[in-house]
């Protein structure tokens, strides 16, 4: 059975574009007659909690010699650790803020990304000691931007968003070639460029929804009004 996790990342919730994107991705996967397992996990309904020095502690203590005290520091851990393995596909939808993730995104790496767990790590590999322990995952990401031009456009320099993702998630056991990201731009700009993006987003959304499923487009349920400029979609 195939399995997907949605990580939710913003706090807009209803309003959140990242998150309608998902919530399109979702209805087209449904009316795929998609048969895996969905699991979503809105971050802001119970928050990463930050990494602290009795989490670090315990992550670096063998499991057999760990008492309760680090057992309870990692539980949270545990748990978006365990999801994260189940998953097939990770779908991530994340608005940038200030050019990068959001603190409640990076929060919910630096409780996934855990030595003995997602990766290891071994001086004997010399230079490059860290290695994942997870592989032959995809990630899709949603995301939404208030300004334009982060990918190979006029701000690709202040995206550090997808860089920092992409490198993160070879901890998660996501290839680089396995990663696509749709995002809708111009946000803040309220104006046809806008709408233009969102329905590329919305139509690029639909078609990976059926690439996971494995059906073919028949029929695209999202109608586009007919603006041609491009979201950006950085596909593998
Ligand atoms: C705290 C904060 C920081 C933001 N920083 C940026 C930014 O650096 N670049 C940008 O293009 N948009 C930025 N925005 C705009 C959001 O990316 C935009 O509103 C997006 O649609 C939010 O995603 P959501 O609709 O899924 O919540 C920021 C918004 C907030 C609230």
């Amino acid at each position: 059975m195939t399995n997907i996790l949605i990580i939710h990342a913003s706090p807009r919730r209803a309003h959140s574009i990242s998150s309608n994107l998902a919530l399109h991705f979702r209805q087209t996967l449904a009316k795929t007659g998609f048969s895996g397992k969905v699991v979503e996990r809105a971050l802001t309904d119970n928050p990463p909690a930050f990494v602290t020095q009795e989490w670090i502690a315990a992550a670096f203590t063998p499991e057999d010699q760990r008492s309760q005290a680090d057992q309870a520091a990692l539980a949270q851990s545990d748990i978006f650790i365990d999801e994260v393995a189940a998953a097939d596909h990770i779908v991530v939808t994340t608005p940038m803020y200030n050019y990068g993730m959001p603190a409640i995104l990076k929060a919910w790496i630096d409780q996934v990304v855990r030595i003995n767990r997602t990766f290891s790590f071994d001086l004997a590999r010399g230079d490059w000691p860290l290695e994942p322990t997870l592989s032959g995952k995809s990630m899709l990401v949603l995301s939404s931007r208030g300004e334009f031009g982060f990918h190979e456009g006029v701000r690709s320099q202040s995206n550090h968003l997808d860089p920092h993702l992409a490198t993160c998630a070879g901890y998660l056991g996501v290839a680089k070639d396995a990663i696509e990201t749709i995002a809708v731009e111009y946000q803040e700009f309220k104006d046809a460029r806008h709408q233009a993006s969102l329905e590329q987003a919305m139509i690029a959304t639909e078609r990976a929804a059926h690439e996971i499923a494995g059906t073919a487009v028949t029929e695209p349920g999202f109608q586009s009004s007919g603006h041609a400029e491009p979201a950006y979609s950085q596909a593998r």
